[in-house]
């Protein structure tokens, strides 16, 4: 037997017990003839005790015990005389009398505590050292007891795990798909999913009636704090639902993860807003509303008063800071700064002060009157000592995302966006198409298979740009967490979606003709949702980027750092697969 316990669970009861443990040398130290040894595994830190006046020898040995060096020990577990009181096994030490080296270890690149001195590029090359810290642990340990519960609260709704196949031709989801080519098919190429979106619907056909699976989907995008080329959904379909059906099934779901990995009951109902008031209220689709600070329009108030830059402007919105009038001119040329960097694009930034008598100042009084500046104040129902933020532009769509990086970084200034506060909301009502100015068609927006609103359909033949759609997305904190619609199960409604979507009578067969197909034989009404698993780990463990919660993620560029992919291939490969390199400039 290599250990008879961990490096984490001794203490005051165990004292006298001889024990074996075997793990990691985290340090070593020598002080008045004894030497300590931290020794590390998945569990904990075990303190171990070489006491040279008893033996020696075996002190020597373990002096030159090397960091990282594996290592197993047998000794009598004895109460610390300084007890570390962070640690569970803090009160007990093992006073050392057999010392095996299991394997010496090379000089780690980086420390492996928590705090390293390994920066990013290191730690990702060596990234199976990286995952011996305590940081990077805890969190995979969190992503398996969250797999745990999902797995264990879909079962208990009957819910049943299938696996779909990872290759397999295009599903078009408006990301990119990687392409692997078909050696037994020269010229062919099998897609890898971008999500099991098709499977899971030819599931219902089949009469599965509740799926999930917790599945990789890869997606050829570019990279962000919150996106990685291959990720992991919670992948769950149903039949014979509604929107509000599912809506509640995994409004459920989220309580339970709530409640089971962070012991937080979320009692009241998730919040819901329509897209259309997302995109009014807050300039995005997923809406941070830990904080209320919406937007309010100002066109009729600051328009035709001279002032050119809102004169001309389609859209003047603003966002009132609470209690915000004490920033000072440098910390406003700061949020200046911010909304005219590149990539958020705003020209400038009007502000307005109230000030404690209830007036109102603002960086362009010389254009408005005191009245005109106080009906603004009304508007936002400003009260003495509130910043009033106001951008303006010649777009509407771009001057409400600007607008909404505005009120996310004042949110993060005045502390509004705690970590350990959770904000829970649906956003319903999408759009069906999104209009591409550049390529002169309808996109669907969420996919192709999402189903309009019924009272919508008549739209469809009329003005496709106003139907709504059946579909949601889960939005915590500002992350779109999950999403999903109800699905057209009607092949004629779903031809017809193709038509609309630019797509021939014969591409939509080619590409989709076995899932028309299948819906000629019993599609039941069905719908369903994907949960992104990367991003509710990183929500629970507070991350600021979804990296640090997948064992071996990619960096920027897409690249795994540590086993160096992608790479090229051998030309015999290439020959065999018929496939010629042609790079171009
Ligand atoms: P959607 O494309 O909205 O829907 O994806 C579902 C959820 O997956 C997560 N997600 C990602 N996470 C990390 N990296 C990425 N690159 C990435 N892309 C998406 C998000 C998102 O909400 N088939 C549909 C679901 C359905 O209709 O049932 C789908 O894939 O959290």
């Amino acid at each position: 037997m290599y250990r008879t316990n961990t490096c984490g669970e001794l203490n005051m009861a165990n004292i006298d017990q001889t024990v074996t443990l075997a793990g990691w040398v985290q340090k070593t130290r020598e002080m008045g003839g004894m030497t300590f040894v931290d020794l590390r595994d998945r569990y904990g830190i075990t303190q171990l005790v070489f006491n040279r006046e008893v033996d020696a020898p075996l002190c020597e040995e373990a002096n030159k015990l090397g960091r990282e060096y594996v290592i197993q020990v047998t000794g009598e577990v004895k109460e610390r005389f300084n007890k570390n009181k962070n640690i569970p096994t803090g009160d007990i030490e093992i006073i050392v009398s057999e010392l095996k080296v299991l394997n010496a270890a090379a000089v780690p690149p980086f420390t492996i505590e928590d705090d390293t001195d390994g920066g990013d590029d290191i730690r990702m090359k060596y990234r199976y050292l990286d995952l011996r810290r305590n940081a990077v642990r805890t969190n995979l340990e969190l992503r398996h007891k969250m797999t745990i519960e999902v797995r264990r609260y879909l079962d208990g709704l009957r819910f049943m795990e299938v696996e779909t196949p990872v290759l397999i031709s295009s599903t078009p989801e408006g990301a990119r798909d990687f392409i692997v080519p078909s050696r037994m098919n020269p010229g062919q190429f099998y897609a890898l999913p971008q999500s099991p979106q098709t499977f899971k619907q030819l599931l219902m056909v089949s009469g599965f009636d509740r799926y999930f699976q917790i599945v990789k989907c890869f997606r050829d995008e570019d990279l962000r704090a919150d996106r990685q080329p291959e990720f992991t959904q919670i992948d769950c379909e149903m039949s014979f639902v509604e929107q509000e059906d599912i809506l509640n099934t995994f409004e459920g779901l989220s309580k339970h993860l709530f409640k089971s990995i962070l012991d937080l009951d979320i009692n009241e109902p998730f919040g819901r807003i329509s897209w259309h008031d997302a995109m009014k209220y807050y300039g995005s689709d997923k809406p941070d509303t830990r904080f209320d600070m919406r937007f309010v329009e100002l066109m009729d108030i600051l328009k035709g008063h001279g002032f050119v830059v809102f004169d001309n402007a389609e859209y003047i919105g603003g966002i009132c800071a609470k209690g915000a009038a004490t920033y000072t001119r440098k910390q406003l040329d700061g949020l200046t700064d911010f909304v005219k960097r590149p990539q958020i694009g705003a020209k400038g930034m009007v502000y307005a002060r109230v000030e404690a008598d209830g007036s109102v100042k603002s960086s362009v009084d010389k254009f408005y009157s005191q009245e005109t500046l106080q009906q603004m104040k009304e508007a936002f129902g400003a009260e003495p000592g509130d910043l009033i933020l106001i951008l303006s532009g010649e777009d509407m769509m771009k001057t409400r995302k600007q607008l909404n990086e505005l009120r996310l970084e004042v949110g993060n200034q005045l502390g509004l966006r705690d970590k350990n506060k959770f904000s829970c909301l649906w956003v319903v009502d999408f759009p069906l198409f999104e209009w591409s100015e550049e390529d002169e068609r309808f996109y669907a927006m969420h996919h192709p298979f999402t189903a309009p609103k019924p009272e919508d359909i008549a739209l469809l033949d009329t003005d496709p740009g106003a139907v709504r759609a059946n579909a949601y997305d889960m939005v915590i904190n500002g992350v779109e967490v999950g999403g999903g619609s109800i699905r057209i199960h009607d092949s004629e409604l779903q031809q017809r979606m193709f038509q609309l979507l630019g797509f021939t009578p014969e591409k939509a067969q080619e590409q989709f003709g076995f899932l028309m197909n299948a819906f000629k034989y019993g599609a039941p009404p069905h719908g369903g949702i994907a949960y992104g698993l990367d991003r509710w780990v990183s929500l629970f463990a507070g991350l600021d980027s979804i990296r640090d919660c997948i064992a071996f993620p990619k960096n920027n560029s897409g690249r795994d750092v540590m086993i160096d992919a992608p790479g090229t291939v051998d030309q015999a490969q290439l020959d065999e697969l018929n496939i010629v390199i042609d790079i171009k400039e």
